[in-house]
């Protein structure tokens, strides 16, 4: 499947997050020269930085079992305690969007991570008691978009804490290249950098603009992807200058159009452009907050004058 050949499988074929990386290679050298599972890993940041590679990297390097799962997948105790049950030694278990785990499920959670166990209750009524299942020892990895949705008890159990950040335009260029290698095609650097640099940061998007700039450049006959076709492409797909999408328009202009520029609360603002409060706040806010178009005050959000001037808008008199 192409979507999982463009992973890198290695910490070396890792492009960007250098803090992270230098980090992981240290803790996993020191595990693997203890021969321990390394210490469970908490993983944060905004959508499409590469959460889920790293984790499956973590398990190659590990020389572990990649298991996966995700948060809304485990809905009772039990569909956990069978997952934790069938696990092998030096397994690495993935868990993605943590955060929305349910409360009656995480309990289970805190002594597998703590002491390799499951407490299980067998029984019911007079008769139910709590057996206690010795686990082989492995590593949780956990993602979310942010640290702070997590439980205060649930994070303290992860001994590594490591946030994602968005890439810079030099790192995305580089995972650009190195996608259209994997594609068998030419690009212009001119053109790497245009799409690196209207990726929001995010490797997720700058792989999926790459896919549709190069659908324009095969149908139109070329083989090293230009940088003119680039900027047709990307403006077929509605990817401004910045890397602003029509929702992130949308999101800016009903600021400006219909709350005067702000602060307005988050749940208005999804309401108006017809959009999950949640949605806006792990996927588009983040970046916009970035990039300097909002700011989040305590009575909600305001756009700047960078913003106004994205759109070629005067800023109103206060
Ligand atoms: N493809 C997607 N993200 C990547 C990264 N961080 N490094 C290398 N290739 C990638």
């Amino acid at each position: 499947q192409i979507e999982l050949s463009l992973r890198p499988e290695m910490l070396r074929q890792y492009i960007g997050q250098e803090k992270t990386k230098e980090n992981l290679r240290i803790f996993i050298e020191a595990a693997k020269m203890r021969h321990e599972p390394l210490d469970h890993v908490l993983l944060y940041g905004p959508p499409g930085l590469g959460k889920t590679t790293l984790a499956s990297i973590i398990a190659n390097e590990m020389e572990g079992q990649f298991r996966s799962t995700s948060g809304p997948a485990i809905e009772r105790a039990g569909d956990l305690a069978a997952i934790l049950s069938s696990l092998e030694a030096g397994d690495i278990l993935f868990i993605d969007e943590i955060h929305r785990l349910p409360r009656s499920v995480e309990e289970i959670l805190y002594p597998a991570m703590e002491d390799f166990c499951l407490d299980i209750i067998v029984g019911n009524g007079p008769s139910a008691r709590s057996v206690r299942l010795d686990l082989p020892p492995f590593t949780l990895v956990g993602a979310t978009t942010r640290a702070g949705l997590l439980s205060a008890p649930l994070r303290d159990r992860f001994g590594v804490h490591s946030r994602l950040d968005f890439y810079d335009t030099k790192a995305l260029c580089a995972i650009v290249e190195r996608t259209a290698d994997i594609f068998h095609v030419g690009i212009d650097t001119d053109a790497a950098v245009e799409v690196a640099r209207r990726s929001r940061g995010t490797p997720r998007i700058a792989n999926r603009l790459l896919k549709r700039v190069r659908d324009i450049a095969q149908v139109r006959g070329e083989d090293v992807i230009s940088e003119k076709t680039t900027k047709t492409a990307l403006k077929m797909l509605q990817v401004d200058g910045e890397g602003l999408d029509h929702i992130d328009h949308k999101l800016l202009l009903a600021i400006i159009d219909s709350f005067r520029g702000g602060p307005v609360g988050l749940d208005t603002i999804a309401a108006t452009i017809g959009e999950e409060s949640q949605t806006i706040e792990d996927v588009y806010e983040p970046f916009l907050l970035q990039m300097g178009f909002i700011q989040r005050t305590p009575r909600g959000r305001t756009v700047t004058p960078k913003a106004y001037a994205h759109f070629n808008r005067e800023v109103p008199e206060a």
